[in-house]
């Protein structure tokens, strides 16, 4: 019954003509009917020969496709009795799990959990990350790679195992030496190598201090409007997010906020994201003192600081404090090119270890030839030189912008903040909808932010983010002529009535 089965199941698939092996035919077609349950475990397969005599192939053929049969698990010899199919394939009927009553009925299509569906829905990060105006991404295309590929190559002339193996702990001992002694000088903070983590950015960053740091439920004051990733790492990390407004001083708690301190405190304070304001001292000393009070952990995003084209150079957060409360955090990818995917934390010294040991754990780091050649690339001054070149560039690539928005809009049209960063921001009124806008600028092919998008409360203003550092300074004017008229189009369309004054709208 099963040998005339399996007979004509083989007669009827096999492709003679065709180019796949006609082993590989019979080991498909009977692994099929074993996968499938029509062969239970301890049916007993045709000897070779005679299955070999039946289907006219030769007895190799029908040994080879045995053998693997064998090899892969799916049937099991007995010596002097023949070939049966294995226990080892699960056998539903009269598995442990057959009485298991089915919670879901599969649809076909994958079910993502409440957490993953969260993701979706706050999902921000553009599928675009290089032309005009592309905020966030530095030019790429100044990047010294000949000079970076000199010093890769040293590294792999002679690959030392300990580079080529998982990276254990806080990363290479020399590019921790080399940074911190940049940022002691470049940034005020202050800091030994010891409390230097290397991570693979300040997303895995933020996720280590939320797990390692935070139980779930903790509650995270974050900038409003402020860096969406940010928000969705430490929100899916198990974080409850509390958006905190912002004025020109920096994060300004109302006094209910302030009653229930939260366990962090997530602040860019050199160049708030996105409206580019300066934390006063009043105001740092301030969160500092609070910080200190309440046990509140403050998360420090220096994201962009190294480039600050004027006024007085700011030190960090982390300098100023003297409590062990803040984690200040950093990144290669505004100032090298955002796919080398590191970046660091800087933390308390009595936190260092068990930060370090629980970014093992989790993620069983690498990319420690990469870290070697950073370390080098500090060390011999190519990282400062690198970042005062692009300073220059990206000062000029600004005024650029603000002379065509100028042009076309006239001097007193609001921008944000033109002393650092990669981008700015152009205020539009209420009733221009920001996120249309945006929509049509992608559609002729240039690439903006809606402000609004950076809101989680119910205040928000409306405007354009330009990223200017993914934009050459001859394609500025021209880019932006483009949008210009997009730009009037909506303002028309508009509610024109509003003041710029009390440009800001109740969400809806
Ligand atoms: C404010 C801010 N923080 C952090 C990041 C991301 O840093 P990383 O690339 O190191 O994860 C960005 C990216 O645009 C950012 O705008």
């Amino acid at each position: 019954m099963i040998e005339s089965l399996i007979h004509e199941q083989l007669l009827q698939e096999l492709d003679r003509e065709g180019t796949v092996p006609l082993s590989r035919q019979v080991y498909q077609v009977l692994s099929q009917l074993i996968l499938s349950g029509v062969l239970r475990a301890g049916t007993k397969l045709p000897a070779s020969r005679s299955l070999a005599q039946e289907l006219g192939l030769s007895r190799n053929t029908v040994i080879t496709a045995y053998e693997q049969l064998l090899a892969e698990g799916y049937v099991d010899t007995r010596t002097g009795s023949g070939t049966f199919v294995s226990q080892t394939v699960p056998d539903f009927d009269s598995q442990v799990f057959a009485a298991v009553p089915r919670a879901r009925a599969s649809s076909g299509t994958p079910t993502l959990s409440a957490r993953g569906q969260q993701v979706m829905g706050s999902a921000q990060a553009a599928e675009r990350q290089w032309g005009a105006f592309v905020p966030g991404v530095p030019d790429v295309s100044l990047f010294p790679h000949q000079l970076w590929l000199r010093l890769l190559r040293r590294h792999w002339r002679d690959p030392q195992p300990e580079l080529l193996t998982y990276a254990h702990g806080p990363g290479y001992y020399p590019l921790r030496e080399a940074l911190c002694a940049h940022l002691r000088i470049a940034r005020s903070v202050y800091c030994e190598p010891e409390q230097v983590i290397i991570t693979g950015g300040i997303h895995q960053s933020l996720a280590v201090i939320a797990l390692l740091l935070g139980d779930k439920g903790d509650k995270a004051w974050m900038e409003d409007p402020g860096y969406w990733g940010a928000s969705t790492v430490l929100r899916t990390s198990g974080m409850t997010l509390e958006p905190v407004a912002v004025d020109e001083e920096g994060l300004a708690p109302t006094v209910e906020q302030a009653q229930q301190p939260p366990r962090f405190i997530f602040v860019t304070p050199s160049h708030q994201y996105p409206l580019g304001h300066v934390m006063s001292l009043a105001r740092r000393r301030m969160l500092l003192e609070y910080a200190r009070q309440h046990a509140v952990w403050i998360i420090e995003d220096d994201y962009d600081s190294e480039f600050r084209f004027g006024g007085r150079p700011i030190a960090s957060l982390q300098g100023l404090d003297e409590h062990d409360r803040v984690l200040y955090l950093g990144t290669f990818s505004k100032t090298l090119f955002p796919s080398l995917r590191l970046g660091f934390m800087v933390v308390p010294k009595n936190l260092a270890q068990s930060m370090a040991l629980g970014l093992s754990e989790l993620y069983r780091e690498g990319r420690l030839t990469e870290q070697a050649v950073l370390a080098d690339f500090i060390a011999q001054g190519h990282y400062a030189a690198h970042i005062r070149k692009m300073r220059a560039v990206y000062a000029r690539r600004q005024s650029l912008l603000r002379e065509v928005i100028t042009n076309h809009f006239g001097a007193d049209w609001p921008l944000s903040n033109q002393e650092a960063g990669l981008h700015l921001v152009m205020h539009l009124p209420i009733g221009v909808d920001d996120k249309a806008l945006a929509q049509a600028a992608a559609e002729a092919g240039i690439w903006v932010r809606p402000l609004s998008n950076y809101y989680a409360g119910t205040v928000r203003t409306h405007g354009l983010l330009f990223g200017y550092a993914t934009v050459q300074e001859e394609d500025i004017a021209p880019a932006f002529d483009r949008l210009a008229g997009l730009i009037k189009k909506a303002l028309a369309e508009g509610r024109r009535e509003v003041l710029f004054g009390l440009n800001s709208e109740q969400a809806d």
